[in-house]
Parts: C-alpha cells; sequence; structure tokens
C-alpha cells in the first residue's frame, strides 16, 4: 500500500491563486504534488514577497502557467516526512526558498551546484514548475507546502520564523555571490537597488567587514539606506555623485537597475580586476559593452542564481553567527493583494512578509 493511501491527511491546499496575467489572488483549494518517501509537508507561517513574485504574476518573463500560487521564501512547521527523509524531523521549523528540485545526476548537480542545474525538468522551481508526477509546483502564498526534502532547511533555534523566512530567497542570492567573490575587511562593495536583495547586500557586505556604498536610483531611500548601514549613499543618475567612487569599488552587486541601464558609469567606479555581479532579472535585457571597456581594467563580470543547498546551510550558520537580520514589514496572508500592491508601489523597508 502506498504512503498516500495510508495518510490521514489529504493532497489538497488553500492557497492564494492567480487565474491570468495582472488577476487578483483568490484563495482557493488545490492539490498538492504526488506524496513521495523524499518529500516534506510544513505547515506555512510565513511568506516573504520577492520581486520574482511580481514578475511572475506580471509575465515579465513571458507567459505564466495558471493557476498560479507565488511564493518562494517558505517557512513552517514540518507536518509529515517520507520514510528517506533525513535533513528535518516532524515538529522542526523549517524553510523553503526559490528551487525544490533538481535533476541530482547533471554535473552542475554532481559537483555541488544544483541551482544551476542544466536539466530543465529536473530543475523544479518552487513555482512555475511540475513535478515529475505532472503536479504544477506551488508557492507559499498558501496554507501547505510539500516538496522534495533536499531543498528543506531547518531553520535555526534563534531565529524567529518571520525572520527565517526571507533568508531562503533574497538572503542566499546577496550572500552566495558576495561570500564568493571574497568579499572582507578593505572591500568597497556598491549595492545596486536598495530594496528585498540590496538591502541583505548591504547587512551581508558589512557583516564581512567591507564598506558599503548604497546605489538607488532616487535620493528617496538616503537615511534609511544610512541606518540600515551604509557607509555612504549615491544616486546612480548622479555624474557628480558617482565621481566620488572613480575607481574605488571592489565590488558591485546589482539587484536592480532602470531600463536605462549603461554598463560604462559602473565600470568607471570598479577598481583593477574589480568585480560587477548582477543578480537582478529584469524584463529587459542589458545592453551591450565595448569590448575594450572589460579589457582595460581588468573587470570581472559574473551572474548568480539563488544558491546552492550547501551555501544556504552555510547563510544561516553566517547570519546566526553576525547576527544578520532581515528588515521586515508584516502582512497578514489573507491582505496578499494589498501586500502585493504596496510592493509595487515601491514601498516596503525592505521585505514584506505574509503572516498566515
Ligand atoms: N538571481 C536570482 O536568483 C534572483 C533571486 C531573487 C530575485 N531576483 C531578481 O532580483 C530583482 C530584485 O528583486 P527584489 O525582490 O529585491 O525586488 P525589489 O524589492 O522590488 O527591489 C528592486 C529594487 O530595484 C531598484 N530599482 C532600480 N531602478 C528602478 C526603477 N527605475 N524603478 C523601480 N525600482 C528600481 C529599486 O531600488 P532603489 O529604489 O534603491 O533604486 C528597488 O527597490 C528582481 O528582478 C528579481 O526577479 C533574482
Ligand atoms: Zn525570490
Ligand atoms: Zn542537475
Amino acid at each position: 500500500m502506498s504512503a498516500t493511501t495510508t495518510y490521514n491527511g489529504n493532497d489538497t491546499f488553500h492557497g492564494w491563486a492567480a487565474s491570468a496575467k495582472g488577476a487578483p489572488l483568490v484563495l482557493q483549494e488545490m492539490t498538492l504534488k504526488q506524496w513521495t518517501e523524499d518529500d516534506v509537508e510544513i505547515k506555512i507561517s510565513h511568506c516573504g514577497m520577492c520581486g520574482s513574485d511580481d514578475h511572475y504574476l506580471c509575465e515579465s518573463w513571458g507567459p505564466s502557467t495558471y493557476p498560479c500560487v507565488v511564493g518562494h521564501e517558505i517557512v513552517g512547521t514540518v507536518t509529515r516526512v517520507g520514510k528517506n527523509v533525513k535533513y528535518v524531523k516532524v515538529g522542526d521549523r523549517a524553510g523553503v526558498g526559490a528551487q525544490s528540485g533538481a535533476c541530482q545526476r547533471c554535473e552542475n548537480c554532481l559537483t555541488g551546484n544544483p541551482n544551476t542545474c542544466s536539466d530543465l525538468k529536473g530543475f523544479i522551481l518552487t513555482y512555475g514548475s511540475r513535478w515529475p508526477c505532472g503536479t504544477p509546483s506551488y508557492g507559499g502564498y498558501a496554507d501547505k507546502w510539500r516538496g522534495d526534502q533536499h531543498f528543506v532547511f531547518k531553520v535555526p533555534d534563534n531565529m524567529t520564523n518571520e525572520i527565517a523566512a526571507t533568508f531562503f530567497c533574497a538572503g542566499i542570492t546577496t550572500y552566495a555571490p558576495l561570500k564568493r567573490t571574497d568579499v572582507k575587511a578593505h572591500s568597497v562593495v556598491g549595492v545596486m537597488g536598495i530594496g528585498g536583495l540590496g538591502h541583505y547586500g548591504v547587512l551581508w557586505a558589512k557583516a564581512m567587514g567591507a564598506k558599503v556604498i548604497g546605489m538607488s536610483h532616487s535620493d528617496k531611500k538616503r537615511d534609511v539606506a544610512l541606518e540600515l548601514g551604509c557607509d555612504d549613499y549615491i544616486v546612480t543618475s548622479d555624474k557628480e555623485d558617482r565621481k566620488r567612487y572613480f575607481k574605488k569599488m571592489t565590488h558591485i552587486l546589482c539587484t536592480g537597475t532602470s531600463p536605462d541601464f549603461q554598463w560604462e558609469p559602473y565600470f568607471d567606479l570598479l577598481k583593477v580586476n574589480g568585480h560587477f555581479i548582477n543578480v537582478s532579472l529584469p524584463k529587459w535585457d542589458f545592453p551591450p559593452f565595448h569590448t575594450y571597456d572589460i579589457l582595460k581594467n581588468q573587470v570581472f563580470i559574473h551572474g548568480s542564481a539563488i544558491g546552492s543547498p550547501n551555501e544556504i546551510r552555510e547563510m544561516l550558520k553566517f547570519a546566526a553567527e553576525k547576527n544578520v537580520r532581515p528588515w521586515i514589514q508584516k502582512y497578514s496572508m489573507k491582505d496578499v493583494n494589498k501586500a502585493m500592491e504596496n510592493f509595487r508601489a515601491g514601498k516596503p523597508r525592505f521585505r514584506f512578509v505574509l503572516e498566515n
């Protein structure tokens, strides 16, 4: 007899679903993936609101699949585990980020980088993908999540669920590339876009010992960015402001740009062998750059996608050690449409977290 038939619970959940591009989110009963012995079920207490949720609901990256339930900064209590599950047990508090599955066979998976799994069917995004059983994957604007243990992480004891949630996307997406490019004391890190990801970029770079420059598209966040820990602040469109950092930055972490983005003003800010790291995923493409511009100062250009499970565990440890805590504002899950409206208006300081 299969585990599914002996289970006393059920295979449905309630999620705040969109039925079409831009449609309001409506609570509806939906079907969970088919249970396997590698699965974990979580009663969701909190879910953060990511820029990618907005992109998916607005179809910034192409057509989305409906109905969809977005949300990939999920935290709650484990209510069920399959026989093969070793990472968490029933009763643990646990989180899930933007990835819920990987093929575990391709070279990227086998070398510890399943966040870059190259098997398009094996790579399962927390929402907008399909599980091997054929059921669509659904995210955390919901009461329940079910999925693969390999992408479920125990929440550290000294962290509440509401604080833990946003680490699983915004946190890891910014921690991993800063760590990989060796940000440390004497690094000078410019963080472009002081939003959900960007504010984590500031917190991590400070915790790694760097000097941090907030780089924002307007002057509106100056005070709050300094309060967050930035050592200085520049408005990216202001040429005079930028001049102060001509060839002074070791790293630029780009979490947000305007459609008129050009490379040259940012290359000008980097020291020799400096790193430009892009984690943003806007609906427009970056423009071409002049080949000589990357040669003359030996610039490294990086992209980074979320982070691997090992990097997630390392991040949680680092956050606990350095007491890195995101700035969040809570909304009741039932007010998700209001929260999304305020998110689109650029109001979060700096991450909205939905609470069941
Ligand atoms: N690489 C990955 O794995 C990964 C993971 C998660 C998210 N993402 C992507 O990362 C991006 C940021 O996500 P997020 O959750 O941090 O979003 P967010 O909270 O909305 O932050 C984006 C920031 O972009 C900045 N921005 C620059 N020019 C802007 C303009 N003209 N209009 C509005 N904002 C502008 C804003 O900061 P200022 O006001 O300070 O300029 C804004 O706060 C999204 O594209 C998302 O899809 C990528
Ligand atoms: Zn995200
Ligand atoms: Zn793979």
